[in-house]
């Protein structure tokens, strides 16, 4: 079978990688893939978002499975145009995929079918945005409606900060028309728990829990990332919260889908925050995370592709779908200056990584001469260990076999986590 995945960051690196080791695979396309993964695949230089290309390309190649995996895509009906081709295609409709490309419909469905959630309000115009401001007791939570490159979220302490947030979306339109309108929610408190599922729009079947760590500087310091760092498992997700989450959150939120006449299939993200008053919903995304999906799925010790396959076919209930119970820790190398400005080009040293550690390319480029960086988040360095201390400083030490210049790390990737562990 020839397979298609969509995207070229690190977590498309991830899954592709695994796809490629499966005997099925006779041809594995990544369009547009990244420097690293033409070692295992063939990249097509086609952008993700190109939906006519992506489709012309998928209908001259034999394509037996796609994979969708970037918002973006998703969010305009990628997977939905691949059907019609009658291609099987793991990710969501774009009518599912609102799930994450509209805070408001996410937010109004946890309202509807009593899904913990922060208390928010909708707001459609600068002045009625304005006005709530005014009116509401700090600390908040400013979110642009559509999707932002995950930084369209202001955790806002005063009065102040939330009405510059307010203009920065609505009047400046930071990110276009994502910030036609606007959520103002409560501000709520505890660990965050990532928990990426699959689904094929009934049955619901989560993967390893994790913890990203979104910062860039160490300690929740410093602008919003796309993430510097993962471990999985997290310790804050104990069996009970994850029986609570089952129950509460991940079952209703894929019948609400359902009733709302948009079932959901693929990975369901459940961004989830452990509040005093137990867990709540920060967020939904609606494909893996990045760089959740190369942590965890190294721990997935049955068949992905018969997993993504058994979402597209609704026989999720009779696919086995099993984790190892070792953790993976996951340092992210980026350039520089990232998530600001940062240069590219440069040139990439690499040795090959220790038995257990995997060097996972994000955002590199192949030329002549070797590697050269082509993005913020260049390379991320995984270790699957026999506890998470292990994993954790496995990752740290095999960081030494990559060099770039102005190469940067966050230090702490798994601290809150093995303080938590320590402290038990
Ligand atoms: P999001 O893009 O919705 O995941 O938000 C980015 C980050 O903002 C989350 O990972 C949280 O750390 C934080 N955040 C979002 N919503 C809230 C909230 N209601 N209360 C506190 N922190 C939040
Ligand atoms: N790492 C967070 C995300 O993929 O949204």
């Amino acid at each position: 079978m020839n397979i298609m995945v969509i995207g070229g960051g690190g977590r498309e690196y991830g899954i592709a990688k695994k796809l490629s080791e499966d005997p099925r695979c006779e041809k594995l396309y990544v369009l547009p893939g990244n420097g690293g993964m033409e070692e295992f695949a063939e990249c097509v230089n086609i952008r993700a978002t190109d939906l006519d290309g992506v489709c012309e390309f998928a209908s001259k190649h034999d394509i037996g499975f796609a994979v969708v995996t970037p918002d973006d895509p998703l969010a305009m009906g990628m997977a939905d145009r691949l059907r019609a081709l009658h291609i099987p295609c793991f990710g969501p409709s774009k009518a599912a995929a609102r799930i994450e490309s509209s805070k408001i419909f996410s937010k109004k469905l946890m309202e509807k079918y009593g899904i913990p959630t922060a208390r928010a309000v909708s707001l459609d115009s600068l002045e009625s945005a304005l006005e709530y401001v005014n009116g509401a007791e700090p600390p908040m939570v400013v979110k642009a409606d559509g999707l932002a490159l995950g930084k369209g979220v202001f955790i806002c302490r005063t009065k102040c900060e939330a009405e510059a947030a307010v203009r920065e979306l609505m009047e400046n339109r930071l990110f276009g028309e994502s910030g036609a309108r606007v959520l103002i929610e409560e501000f709520l408190e505890g660990p965050e728990v990532s928990v990426l599922s699959f689904t094929d729009g009934k049955t619901v079947v989560p993967m390893v829990s994790s913890m990203d760590h979104k910062t860039v500087f160490e300690g929740g310091k410093g602008p919003n990332t796309g993430g510097m760092g993962v471990i999985a498992p997290n310790p804050f997700y104990t069996e009970r919260i994850a029986a609570e989450c089952m129950e509460r959150i991940f079952i209703p939120t894929v019948r609400a889908m359902e009733k709302e006449g948009c079932p959901f299939t693929g990975c369901l993200y459940f961004g989830l925050m452990i509040t005093k008053d137990g867990p709540k919903v920060i967020e939904y995304n609606c494909r893996f995370g990045d760089p959740e999906a190369q942590t965890v799925l190294p721990l997935m010790e049955t068949n992905l592709l018969d997993a993504m396959r058994a979402c597209e076919n609704g026989d999720l209930d009779k696919t086995s779908v099993r984790f190892s119970d070792k953790c993976a820790a996951n340092v992210v190398l980026t350039s520089g200056g990232y998530p600001g400005k940062y240069e590219k080009g440069l040139p990439i040293e690499l040795k090959a990584p220790d038995k257990g550690t995997m060097i996972v390319h994000a955002g590199t480029k192949r030329t002549a001469n070797g590697y050269v960086t082509a993005g913020g988040r260049v390379l991320n360095v995984i270790s699957v260990a026999d506890t998470l201390s292990e994993a954790v400083s496995k990752a740290y030490e095999q960081t030494s076999r990559v060099s770039f210049p102005g190469m940067f790390m966050r230090r702490d990737i798994g601290k809150t986590a093995l303080d938590h562990i320590n402290a038990r």
